[in-house]
């Protein structure tokens, strides 16, 4: 297995007012191609930091991010969109959907800032994917909150991301949609997808091959 995903003593301080705040504290990471990885710990602790600087969202203050060969630090931010775009598929806990586009049109929506350019087809492929291919032509506000996080999904998958990245992705959700979302990270881990989501939910991290725990901006267990 290749590694994807490198950090090297990544440190990054937040100021709030006149306090400094050190969200990672010296961060040493690998992840191989293929792993499903829950960042868990408690509140503040980091993971939306790390996981933010592992997706090229952030920067580390110091430190070396390599992501899929590409070492961040040395990137501009149109280098940075363009390894996103071609590399990532961020899912969050708001879904993010557009509501004035369809489902369908918000699926095509990162193809925007991709070197590959995708038809239509494949939106509608990633929607049946995802059990909402009857649903292309809704709104958001049509849909359920367990609908639109598959929107989300399909969305996230569209440039065909080495990674896809998960901050609580069913944080919003309730237990039944929740297991919807669960069964479809399992397929996609299947098909060899890496995943790395930060998460509350037990459910969730049992199903995860290793757990980082962060404490204080730092990696307490592995
Ligand atoms: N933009 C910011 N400005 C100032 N401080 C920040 C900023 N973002 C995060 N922090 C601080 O950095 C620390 C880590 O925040 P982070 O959001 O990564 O935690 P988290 O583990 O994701 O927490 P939660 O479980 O509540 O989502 C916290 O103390 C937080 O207050
Ligand atoms: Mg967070």
């Amino acid at each position: 297995m290749s590694d994807v995903i490198t950090l090297n003593n990544v440190n990054k301080t937040y100021r709030r007012g006149r306090e400094q705040v050190h969200a990672l504290d010296g961060i040493d990471l690998t992840i191989q191609q293929g792993e499903f990885v829950a960042v868990v710990g408690p509140s503040g602790s980091g993971k939306s930091t790390l996981l933010n600087i592992i997706g090229a969202m952030d920067q580390p203050d110091t430190g070396q991010v390599t992501i899929a060969g590409q070492e961040t630090t040395t990137l501009k931010e149109q280098g940075l969109t363009r390894l996103r775009a071609d590399t990532i598929g961020f899912v969050f806990q708001q879904f993010f959907l557009q509501p004035t586009l369809t489902a369908r049109e918000n699926v095509l929506l990162p193809t925007l800032f991709a070197r590959q350019k995708h038809l239509a087809s494949r939106a509608d492929e990633l929607l049946a994917r995802v059990g909402l291919a009857e649903r292309a032509n809704h709104l958001p506000d049509e849909l359920s909150g367990g609908e639109m996080q598959r929107v989300a999904i399909a969305r996230a998958l569209i440039n065909k991301p080495k990674v896809l990245l998960a901050d609580e992705p069913t944080g919003n959700l309730d237990s039944q949609n929740a297991r919807a979302i669960f069964a479809l990270l399992d397929e996609l881990h299947d098909d060899g997808l890496t995943l790395i989501t930060v998460t509350h939910s037990e459910a969730l991290t049992s199903r995860a091959e290793r757990r980082i725990h962060l404490l204080d901006g730092r990696i307490s267990d592995d």
